[in-house]
């Protein structure tokens, strides 16, 4: 049995957080509430006391005017402190390290192990502050267990829904089992973009990939704890700047980007759309079209990046992609995970209109270790992401480095 110090911040999800005292309190644990005021607005202390048979904190200072220490005591004594629902404002607080209240001063004073389950409006979660604090929380070691997507309690719809109470009672496991943050440390390469192969000195053979899903997982990633390393292949979105950002052009300058790095990482995601053709020349200059009314070009097949590097990893997990069309593309996905022996490949059928190419969304099926297959419908990249790092966390267990 352990002693959880649980705090509750504002938000229509306060009301969960009962149903986190009693998942927490059928663990066998000891679970002591810290409501801020405006959790208090959502769900009345009483809830919180006869769940966990302790008395709910919510003032840094007694009704007589003194401090509260009892609860700065239990600060000292908690095995884990759960943040659940994590307000937008609480994140701030923590984030910047002020204690106007009993939850932020509990933080402050607390040495051990937190876990912080956020819940908030999706452009609230969004905004640059939210990911510049949810940031700073990782990098100090917080075990984030990221939002769920779907419709909000404002009828807004997107990210910002809180997790499962399974998902934040297994962190809290996590965290007391003495485990680090799955992710804390690991080290993550995703290739994004689409290569182009020039022709003469302004035109290419190109594809239509923006980067955003190979983006999408390296924020995903980064916001999990891990080193994140992009290799771009013409990416114009935006950066940040606690991952690191390699620039190529073509097939051949993205081999050898991501046969540099590999050696170091524990997961490539290879999202990038690789030419498998280049030209066998490029003209000096431009090509001048009054030489001759046709023009032939001979292309050469590039290097198979993805098959060549699998092929030769050692406890690394890679993950591939599959742009088929049509909905024999699954077998044939399925077929290439095999053929170019990945640990999952993420296949997405490019015939359906809206999604996948210089889309915001995405609809994919993830081929796991197996052969297991996980459909995400349309969603967005950011949740795709979090979906395709679901499917390959466990293989982490199995490549203790
Ligand atoms: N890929 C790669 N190097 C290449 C071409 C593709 O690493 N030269 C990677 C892509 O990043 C993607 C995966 O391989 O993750 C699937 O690409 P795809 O072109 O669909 O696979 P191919 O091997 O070309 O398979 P097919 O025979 O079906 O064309």
């Amino acid at each position: 049995m352990a002693t959880i110090l649980l705090g509750v911040t504002g938000g229509i999800a306060a009301y969960k957080a009962i149903d986190t005292v009693r998942a927490l309190r059928r663990e066998g644990h000891d679970v002591h509430v810290v409501m801020t005021r405006a959790a208090r607005r959502f769900v009345g202390a009483a809830s919180f006391a006869a769940l966990s048979g302790n008395r709910v904190g919510s003032e840094a200072f007694t009704d007589d005017g003194r401090p509260d220490y009892r609860h700065l005591e239990l600060a000292r004594a908690a095995d884990v402190m759960l943040v659940a629902p994590a307000s937008a404002n609480t994140i701030g607080r923590m984030a910047a390290g002020l204690a106007e209240d009993l939850l932020t001063t509990c933080y402050l004073a607390f040495t051990g192990p937190v876990v912080v389950a956020p819940a908030m409006n999706t452009r609230m979660w969004e905004h640059a502050a939210t990911r510049a604090n949810i940031v700073t929380l990782v990098a100090r070691g917080v075990h984030i267990v990221p939002p769920g997507e779907g419709l909000l309690a404002d009828g807004d719809v997107g990210a910002g829904r809180l997790a499962e109470t399974e998902q934040i009672v297994a962190a809290v496991a996590t965290r007391l089992r003495g485990q680090s943050p799955p992710w804390a440390g690991r080290r993550v390469l995703v290739t994004a973009g689409g290569t182009r192969e020039p022709i003469d000195a302004v035109r290419y053979v190109g594809n239509r990939s923006s980067g955003r899903m190979g983006m999408a997982v390296a924020n995903a990633a980064c916001e999990r704890g891990a080193d994140v390393t992009v290799i771009a292949a013409n990416v114009d979105l935006p950066r940040r700047n606690d991952v690191t950002y390699v620039d190529v052009e073509t097939a051949a300058e993205l081999l050898d980007a991501t046969t540099a790095a590999f050696a170091d990482t524990d997961l490539l995601v290879m999202a990038a759309a690789v030419a498998d053709y280049r030209p066998t020349s490029t003209s000096p200059g431009k090509l001048d079209k009054s030489a001759s009314d046709r023009l032939a070009m001979t292309l050469e097949p590039t290097v198979d990046i993805l098959g060549s590097l699998a092929a030769g990893r050692r406890n690394q997990i890679v993950v591939g992609f599959a742009a088929e069309h049509g909905a024999a593309g699954v077998e044939r996905a399925r077929q290439k995970r095999r053929r170019k022996h990945l640990d999952a490949i993420v296949y997405n059928d490019i015939s359906v209109a809206g999604i996948g190419f210089e889309s915001d969304d995405n609809a994919i099926t993830i081929i796991g270790p197996g052969d297991a297959e996980q459909i995400v419908p349309r969603s967005s990249k950011a949740r795709c992401a979090e979906y395709i790092l679901d499917a390959v966390a466990p293989v982490f267990a199995e490549y203790s480095r």
